[in-house]
């Protein structure tokens, strides 16, 4: 599937930006925080790629843009929202155990979980820094973006905190599960979008409505991430395929079946996610074998496609440019069907 104009064009910008926003000398500390970006191998080396998809980033620029601003105005916000994203992932893995990510170690697995911490803390610091420290705003904006940007932060820690807290419960509602995404995910989608309408225009009406549409975006794309985790090619994904089962993670998938599941797969299912021992292949095998007969994969499609289609309804109220109205639904249909 092509990547939509939206996620290509502002590419060079954002990553000049983010390569800005992270020179910071020649530390251990630096070091790290490029290892991650997907700059430097293993070994220190410099690489020639960047390793994440850059989506935040590119929605932000790409919603000044459509509110009718100047997008390079938006690109202190679109850094930030990476670096911050970025924190996330690395304090994340640490959460979650995991040991690979962009198709490389993870930062604490690759140098223990302290310096995974400091790493996460530096990136976080750095992205509110690569914000406050442009002057291209107008202090009232400046302001305003920096009130979205950490109250969306707060939020995704909020949906952190109820992701590993639905981990130790023996099940999770369906309606449970997407207000916990919509924070741990959502919140920096949404927030993605609302910063970069906030630039771009004045308008009450059009910056809720990009806000509205970041949050359809937001449960769509970890709905996605979801089924990746379960029926995803660790190729592509850059993440080992089976590692939320493994983790007994409540994904989508599994809350579903927990929440369906009869008789004989029911028991299976109970009994594997009881278990105090890790998980082996056969268990894998097994929980695959109960989402199969339940239909679960469908059923992610469609709850996927819901949100999908709220996304671009949240546009109705407001006159985009047709452009910016195609290339809306262009990004949504790419993070439906996306394999990475
Ligand atoms: C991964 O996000 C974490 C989730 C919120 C699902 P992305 O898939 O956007 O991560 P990168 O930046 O492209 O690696
Ligand atoms: C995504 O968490 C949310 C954040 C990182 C804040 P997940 O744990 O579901 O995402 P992956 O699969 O590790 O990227
Ligand atoms: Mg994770
Ligand atoms: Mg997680």
């Amino acid at each position: 599937m092509a990547l939509p104009d939206v996620f290509t064009r502002y590419r060079p910008a954002i990553d000049a930006g983010l390569r800005q926003a992270l020179d910071g000398g020649a530390s251990d500390l630096y070091a790290m925080l490029r290892y991650h970006m997907g700059w430097l191998d293993e070994e220190g080396r410099p690489t020639e790629g960047a390793s994440g998809k850059a989506v935040r980033p590119a929605l932000c620029l790409f919603a000044c843009e459509a509110a009718g601003g100047v997008a390079e105005q938006a690109l202190p916000a679109a850094v930030a929202i990476e670096l911050v994203h970025n924190f996330s992932l690395i304090h994340d893995d640490i959460q979650d155990g995991d040991t690979e990510r962009h198709h490389h170690p993870t930062v604490w697995y690759r140098w223990g979980h302290s310096h995974g911490v400091n790493a996460g803390d530096a990136m976080f610091v750095l992205g509110h820094q690569a914000l406050i420290a442009s002057d291209g705003l107008a202090p009232r904006t400046a302001l305003a973006v920096s009130r979205i940007l950490t109250r969306a932060c707060a939020e995704m820690i909020e949906g952190q905190v109820l992701d590993l807290t639905f981990e130790q419960r023996a099940s999770v509602g369906v309606e449970e599960y997407l207000r916990m995404i919509g924070k741990k995910t959502g919140a920096l989608l949404e927030g993605s979008l609302h910063m970069g309408a906030v630039i771009g225009c004045e308008d009450p009406a059009t910056i809720e409505a990009m806000r509205c549409f970041g949050n359809a975006l937001g449960l769509l794309f970890q709905v996605r991430d979801d089924m990746l985790g379960v029926w995803g090619v660790a190729e592509r994904t850059g993440k080992p395929v089976g590692s939320d089962i493994h983790r007994r993670k409540k994904s989508l998938p599994i809350v579903h079946a927990l929440e369906t599941a009869e008789g004989a797969g029911r028991e299976r299912l109970v009994e594997i996610y009881r278990k105090d021992a890790p998980l082996d292949e056969a268990d894998i095998e097994s929980v695959l074998g109960v989402l199969a007969d339940l239909g679960t994969q469908q059923v992610c499609e469609a709850i996927a496609d819901k949100q999908a289609d709220r996304s671009v309804a949240e546009l109705d109220t407001v006159e985009l440019s047709p452009k910016a109205r195609r290339e809306c639904e262009e990004l949504t249909q790419f993070l439906l069907k996306r394999d990475y």
